[in-house]
């Protein structure tokens, strides 16, 4: 299982420091990987001083050009200099603010894997969608216009519908278990995937999410800023086992 939280840009040099105090005496099992996305000035503080507490560092984006004149972007050479293990690709603010689309996505991806970084590719509908009953249909299409040719091992898929992003509101069990089928059975040709949820996550509903087989994990917005609610999340994953 992965339970990564996606800081997006919130928190500072001295959090990655509060959180490291905090996570120094608390016990990482070795089959639920704790990953952090904090924002590019940030990470090398994160790999440097989370490392040893087994926490993995991932960023929120990259470019999908491996270097030159593209002023504000950070090339995937270092993300991975930096010794991030996964990163976030066409997450839906992404999306939304920065134009990332899904050929974007694609060729982010497999930049990304080329360095041995494993993306977690962000798919979800929006609120229109769900209600015209179109969701498997529409991230069936965002999977195979997004997901790299030719990979065969190491994905994440982040399963984040757009409404229940930081609106309190997730789907119900039901839903989450069939969309993550639909994902999952589309993606059967993969070694080592992972399908993890995103949305509204927090210590309260986390453990019926986990609940789900078809549930590998969690990304979490803003219950992962309160590093108390963070680590309760872990640890109801970990009991999940
Ligand atoms: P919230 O957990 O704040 O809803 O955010 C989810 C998310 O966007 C994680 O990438």
């Amino acid at each position: 299982m992965l339970i990564a939280g996606n800081w997006k840009m919130n928190l500072k040099y001295d959090d990655i420091l509060k959180f490291r105090d905090i996570v120094n005496d608390f016990k990482i099992d070795n089959r639920v990987e704790m990953a952090i996305f904090p924002q590019f000035p940030l990470l090398y503080y994160a790999k440097e001083y989370l490392s040893n507490c087994n926490i993995e560092i991932g960023a929120q984006t990259c470019s999908s050009e491996l270097n030159g004149a593209y002023t504000g972007d950070v090339s995937v050479e270092i993300i991975s200099d930096i010794g991030c293990k996964y990163c976030i690709i066409g997450h839906s603010e992404r999306r939304e603010f920065h134009n990332e689309t899904n050929s974007f996505i694609k060729k982010a991806s497999t930049l990304v894997l080329s360095k041995n970084i494993i993306p977690i590719i962000c798919v979800g509908e929006s609120e229109e969608i769900k209600n015209k009953k179109d969701t498997n249909q529409f991230i069936r299409n965002q999977i195979r216009k997004c997901v790299p040719d030719n990979i065969n091992s190491d994905l994440v898929i982040a399963y984040e519908p757009l409404w229940a992003i930081g609106t309190g509101i997730i789907p119900s069990y039901e839903e989450i278990f069939n969309v993550h089928t639909n994902i999952i059975d589309e993606l059967s040709y993969i070694e080592n995937l992972k399908v993890i949820y995103g949305g509204s996550v927090n210590s309260e509903n986390c453990a019926k999410i986990f609940e789900l087989n078809t549930v590998h994990g969690a990304l979490i917005g803003g219950s992962s800023l309160k590093f108390k609610d963070f680590l309760a999340i872990y640890k109801s994953a970990v009991k999940q086992l």
